[in-house]
């Protein structure tokens, strides 16, 4: 099939890579100039696991090109994605629609006859019915529920499939571009547009949930001296709990989670529903970030300015280069404006650090990170830095102070080593040394 994607970021860019991929033609369009150029380049402007082969490959072979041109993408297209994003409003915890609603009627007014409107946007339920009775053309619902890091294989496998559709001919037509996916065994679940857009919010706020939940416990544990890393462990094994997303630590950040749940709560009260458990969600995230700060104050005794702070992660998680609202750089730049000399390492995320966050030291290395320094925070889990050798990380800084604020780190190995560990949601280690790390 003839296919375009509106909208060439994280999701735009691998949903147009994984089309090409099943076998259709795609157009990918974006209003940025500079985007468009590097895409049809075959090259990825940002980090996503085997997407840039993906993308090379299919751009050489001429199956996959970009545009800025609407006209050319409504001439081409027998069905057209929109995939733009939904950021929060600068004014309220609202989603900005300002972008889904430019690309739907940009590519509206230059659509073939029975062409079909696809959004996979995030957006506010009751989107898809305004855009539908605002357009003279088809339109369906498509929510996206990739993962960066495995927005290739999530794209390609995903877990199910949603459609909100009002037409058969619409169920088809997606039926159509998804055939490979759905002959591979996807779950397919045909629905309304309403219950389509509440799939995506409502499973971004379960997650949200899932972990401020263990990260609440994280709190408890501290104060009644427990561990919560065996506390998730022994309420995984309960097949109706699972292990997933209860890894407690710095909480969620990203692009995606912090702002769909606001947003979330903010439309069901527009809609008279009280979704006011989502603050406490939100509040819960936030004050993790609080809590590495406090930890940080407590082990270096005498006051954080002018001490030399290793920031190891700055990506929102690993396998990722987004920078958006990540806990890592919060930290980081907290830190520094509480004087603190803050030197910040991350393997694919220091461009993007650094346009964020130009008044924050950065090093080439871990290693380099490390030299000199009086304490260490591990706030992004890249698995360099959990394979990091405890011995010779304590040869390099001044003194060997480590926070884990990810809960992966081996705190045996690192204590062994002659590190003072501290990680969230783990009880303060006995023993002749003080919460200054200097006994
Ligand atoms: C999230 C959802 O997982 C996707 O299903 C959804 O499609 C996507 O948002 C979206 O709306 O586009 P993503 O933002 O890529 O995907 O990241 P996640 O893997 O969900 O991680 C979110 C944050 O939660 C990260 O900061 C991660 O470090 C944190 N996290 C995750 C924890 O703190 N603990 C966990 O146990 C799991």
């Amino acid at each position: 099939m003839r296919l375009t994607v509106i909208g060439t970021g994280y999701l735009g860019a691998t949903h147009a890579a994984c089309m090409a991929e099943l076998g259709h033609e795609v157009v990918g369009v974006d209003v940025d100039a500079g985007k468009v150029a590097a895409l049809a380049a075959g090259r990825v402007p940002f980090h996503e696991p085997g997407l840039a082969g993906m993308v090379a490959r299919h751009t050489a072979s001429g199956r996959l090109r970009f545009t800025t041109s609407y006209e050319e993408a409504g001439a081409f297209g027998q069905v057209h994605f929109v995939c733009v994003g939904t950021p929060q409003r600068r004014d309220s915890d609202a989603a900005d629609l300002t972008y889904v609603e430019e690309a739907f009627a940009g590519i509206a007014r230059q659509t073939r006859k029975g062409a079909l409107l696809v959004g996979k946007s995030t957006v506010p339920v009751g989107t898809a019915a305004r855009l539908a009775d605002t357009h003279d053309v088809e339109i369906a619902w498509n929510p996206e529920f990739l993962r960066e890091g495995y927005a290739v294989e999530d794209t390609l496998r995903p877990d199910r499939l949603v459609f909100g559709v009002r037409t058969g001919r619409a169920e088809r037509l997606l039926r159509q571009v998804y055939g490979t996916v759905l002959a591979g065994g996807t779950p397919l679940v045909v629905t309304d547009f309403a219950t389509a857009e509440l799939v995506k919010t409502a499973a971004n706020s379960f997650l949200a949930t899932k972990i401020s939940f263990i990260n609440a416990m994280a709190e408890l544990c501290e104060a009644a001296g427990g561990d919560v890393r065996e506390l998730s462990e022994a309420l995984g094994h309960d097949d109706r709990i699972g292990r997933s997303f209860l890894r407690a630590g710095v909480g969620f950040g990203g692009g995606c989670l912090p702002k769909d749940i606001r947003a979330f709560a903010y439309r069901a009260a527009e809609l008279g529903v009280d979704l006011g458990f989502l603050r406490a969600v939100d509040a819960i995230n936030m004050r993790r970030r609080d809590r590495v700060i406090e930890l940080a104050r407590q082990l270096c005794g005498d006051g954080l300015l002018g001490a030399r702070v290793a920031v190891l992660g700055a990506a929102f998680k690993p396998d990722s280069d987004d920078v958006r609202d990540s806990p890592a750089l919060n930290v980081a730049a907290r830190l520094g404006l509480a004087g603190a000399d803050v030197t910040v390492y991350d393997p694919e995320a220091m461009d993007n650090a650094r346009k964020e966050y130009p008044l924050l030291g950065y090093a080439m290395s871990v290693e380099e990170a490390l030299r000199g320094a009086d304490l260490v925070l591990h706030l992004t889990e890249w698995p360099q830095f959990r394979e990091l050798d405890p011995g010779r990380a304590a040869s390099l800084v001044h003194r060997p102070l480590i926070v884990d604020g990810r809960g992966v780190l081996d705190a045996d190995r690192w204590t062994a080593a002659g590190w003072r560990f501290r990680a969230l949601g783990s009880p303060a280690p006995v023993g002749p040394v003080g919460e200054d790390g200097r006994g």
